[in-house]
């Protein structure tokens, strides 16, 4: 799909359809008032009829037959300055109501949003329309491509262009990347296995020459004391795989930020074996490394000068007679042995691993990004990602972040008082707390691996898929990353 941005004069401005803005009055707005004399006023006189909703967010598609656009979509705008959330439903609404036309215009910039500019309008508007345009049709024996093809912006006028077009550019890059992580989350355990992710990793690399993949394998694991995360793969066929991609877009000695992917590319709990009930599920559990996909991506598409590696800690976690068993303790590559009192806590075992060969990296901030835990769930239903840091700056960052793109975060404690729950009688620690505070134990056992920097954790297992009806991967937490990563 095209993105652009333009300076347009409504009332000349071919298009499949124009989206235009209706207020609470059923005002138009000045494109939309331009376009309306150049059809000779056909679109007051439907207004009239009052068949757009009153709700914001309402649309009503009109076929036009005269004029520069075939058709208009009118959006309910509501009353005086919209807030952002207002505006992202709008923008939701729109690209939904569109996504079957070939090339579409949207005037919505024409709007006043709290506290955000123009630029910031076209960034929500290009990342909507990229995201309504995304179907998983990967298995199905017959599938048509989406129409849509060119979306483009309007600029309130030439000093803000620039800006607009960068807002177009940042809003379609994230819509890029989140639609990389919703393809690989979508993916079946069948075919998306820790190999697979590993060849995408390489094939990332040879078409992008900023890009660099290296893969650890089990030997290579071993021979590095990973004994944490071969704990987990060891009971399943599939060989594991820890996945370094390395984005240089800035200068050699730069620092970079290292983002680290929960990557089980299917999780059955292992000896601690889960309910049947919605197991299917859990092919989501690698929608951590599949952000991190996404966010290679999209820094591929924008060409920011900045460093930035993507790990990912890739594994199968089955039953079999050679998988780990409750009571078994391992020696984590930093040294630290730990008791798996139960399997089915398997994220956190490769991410601890991921997490100590992170620093080889000397990142200047370390983010994992996890499906982690089901007590996150509980907490936050889907609508906010768990944050954790071991420093307030950097969640202050994130959180606003995720305000910004509305990919939103929110913070969890990382209090001392929570960490004797690990205390084992046999090791240096347990893979599980006790049954209260389950996504803050998770994340209490993590930071113990994350000590030598700054670090955040992101418990994702609400915001990564949609269940139900809607069942699929919703590529979160992408947004929020990329904001992060280029307004830091
Ligand atoms: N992948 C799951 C977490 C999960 C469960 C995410 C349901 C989304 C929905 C994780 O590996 C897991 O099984 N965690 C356990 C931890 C427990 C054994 C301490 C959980 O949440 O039940
Ligand atoms: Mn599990
Ligand atoms: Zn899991």
């Amino acid at each position: 799909m095209q993105f652009s941005a333009k300076v347009s004069e409504a009332n000349k401005q071919r298009t499949a359809c124009a989206i235009i803005p209706v207020d609470a009055k059923n005002r138009l707005s000045a494109s939309g008032t331009a376009l309306d004399e150049a059809c000779g006023g056909a679109i007051s006189k439907l207004l009239k009829r009052n068949d757009l909703g009153s709700r914001v967010g309402a649309t009503q598609l009109l076929p036009m037959t005269e004029g520069p656009a075939e058709r208009v979509l009118l959006v309910r705008s509501g009353e005086g300055v919209l807030s952002q959330a207002d505006f992202r439903k709008l923008a939701k609404a729109s690209a939904e109501a569109v996504k079957g036309y070939k090339d579409v215009f949207s005037y919505l910039t024409e709007l006043e949003v709290t506290e955000a500019d123009s630029a910031w309008q076209a960034q929500q508007l290009a990342l909507a329309a990229g995201l309504a345009t995304y179907k998983f049709t990967r298995c199905l024996s017959n599938a048509k491509p989406h129409a849509l093809a060119k979306f483009q912006v309007h600029a309130p006028d030439r000093k803000q262009l620039k800006a607009v077009k960068d807002g177009v550019a940042m809003g379609a890059a994230q819509a890029t990347g989140s639609n990389v992580a919703r393809e690989l989350g979508n993916l079946p355990g069948n075919i998306c296995t820790p190999t697979y992710l590993a060849n995408q990793a390489k094939e990332l690399a040879k078409k992008h020459t900023k890009i660099t993949t290296s893969v650890v394998d089990a030997k290579k694991m071993q021979s590095l004391g990973m004994g944490a995360f071969m704990s987990v793969a060891k009971g399943s066929d599939e060989p594991p795989a820890l996945i370094a991609m390395q984005y240089k877009g800035g200068k050699a000695g730069e620092k970079p930020v290292v983002l680290v992917g929960k990557g089980i590319t299917f999780d059955t709990g292992g000896i601690s074996l889960k309910p049947g009930q919605a197991m299917d599920e859990m092919k989501f559990d690698m929608c951590g490394a599949a952000s991190v996909f996404g966010v290679m991506a999209a820094l591929a598409e924008l060409q920011p000068a900045i460093n930035v590696v993507g790990l990912v800690a890739a594994a199968e976690n089955m039953p079999s007679g050679r998988a780990s068993k409750p009571g078994d303790i391992v020696t984590s590559m930093s040294g630290k042995t730990i008791e798996i009192l139960n399997t089915d806590a398997e994220g956190r075992l490769v991410l601890c691993d991921a997490l100590t060969y992170a620093a080889k990296f000397k990142p200047e901030v370390v983010i994992d990004v996890a499906t982690l835990t089901g007590a996150c769930v509980i907490a936050l239903g889907n609508h906010a990602t768990g944050l954790y840091a071991n420093k307030d700056e950097l969640a202050q960052a994130l959180i606003k972040a995720g305000e910004r793109t509305g990919d939103r975060a929110w913070q969890m404690p990382l209090w001392d008082e929570y960490q004797s729950s690990l205390d084992s009688n046999f090791a240096d620690m347990q893979n599980i707390g006790g049954r209260e505070a389950g996504s803050v134990t998770a994340a209490c056992f993590l930071s113990r691996f994350a000590e030598d920097y700054t670090w955040a954790h992101l418990d994702i297992a609400g915001s990564a898929w949609n269940s139900g009806g809607n069942k699929g991967a919703t590529g979160r937490p992408v947004p929020l990353l990329m904001e992060y990563l280029l307004t830091k």
